[in-house]
């Protein structure tokens, strides 16, 4: 059985007035085995954002239905742990309490609270800065928080909405290196959603290209590549080969999506 299932997931938003209703996603079926890490790329406006949010819970979709381990969902809840692109963090809240926001909200003791984020903050590398505010932090380091919030709660399925999107280019190869390294210790199953043809290879088990809005699955590409994997995979052949695939059907996604809005 797959840990997750899209299933014909499609999204029209509404005529609001002035605006006409938006056909975001055509129906969209998706199965994802437990410890997939599956990579999303697709041009803007496509409706990756919209998936995303739909299995988040966050969206109500016009049709179609999304399991995780067989159950409908219907609303957010704490098995799905998500990171958006913008730096969500509670600014009233010190780096630790933020870590143990979720872990409070289901009633867990103190101390227990403590244990775990404390070892997930030193997972993504920000030992020393429990008690630190979120302005005191660079934008690598909140959305290492806001990781460290994700993987505190122990969800099914991580769902990130391009979480590496503000980050200058060296901290975000460094954050793909260390999420690819948690996932390879902890074999996490995460739907990833991110514009960067490197970053999503570099991480997938699976790359899946989305089509110019209405979106849809255009394509989805098992990334056969060895772990554990380090940045100088980028390099290779068999990466570059990857790439020159993915650039192409990117590619003729986003000139269609240009002439639309033309
Ligand atoms: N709340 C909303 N109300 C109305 N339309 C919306 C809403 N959210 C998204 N849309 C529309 O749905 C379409 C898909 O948006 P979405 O944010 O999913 O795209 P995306 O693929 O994530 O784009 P980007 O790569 O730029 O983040 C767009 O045309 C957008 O205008
Ligand atoms: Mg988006």
């Amino acid at each position: 059985m797959s840990k997750l299932s899209i299933r014909g997931v499609e999204k029209t938003f509404p005529a609001r007035r002035g605006t006409a209703a938006t056909r975001a996603l055509e129906p969209t079926s998706l199965e994802v085995a437990d410890n997939d890490f599956i990579t999303i790329l697709g041009p803007s406006g496509c409706g990756k954002s919209t998936l995303l949010r739909v299995v988040a819970g966050l969206e109500t979709p016009s049709g179609g239905e999304v399991l995780l381990d067989g159950q409908g969902v219907a609303g957010p809840g704490p098995d799905r742990g998500m990171v958006f692109q913008s730096y969500t963090l509670f600014p009233w809240l010190s780096v630790r309490d933020n870590v143990c926001f979720g872990l409070r909200e289901r009633g867990m003791a103190r101390a227990e609270q403590l244990a775990i984020a404390d070892r997930f903050l030193a997972q993504v590398g920000l030992k020393g800065f429990e008690n630190h505010f979120p302005a005191q932090l660079s934008g690598g380091m909140q959305q290492r928080t806001a990781l460290a919030r994700a993987l505190a709660n122990d969800p099914k399925i991580l769902l990130l909405d391009e979480p590496f999107g503000a980050l200058d280019h060296q901290t975000r190869e460094l954050m793909q290196e260390l999420l690819l390294g948690i996932w390879e210790a902890d074999r996490k199953t995460v739907l990833f959603v991110t514009h960067d043809i490197d970053e999503a290879i570099f991480m997938a088990s699976r790359v899946v290209v989305m089509s110019a809005r209405p979106g849809r699955i255009k394509c989805d590409i098992a990334i056969d590549l060895p772990h554990p994997r380090s940045y100088k995979i980028k390099t290779t052949p068999a990466f570059a080969a990857y790439k020159e695939r993915l650039t192409e059907e990117i590619r003729v996604e986003t000139i269609k999506t240009l002439s639309m809005e033309a």
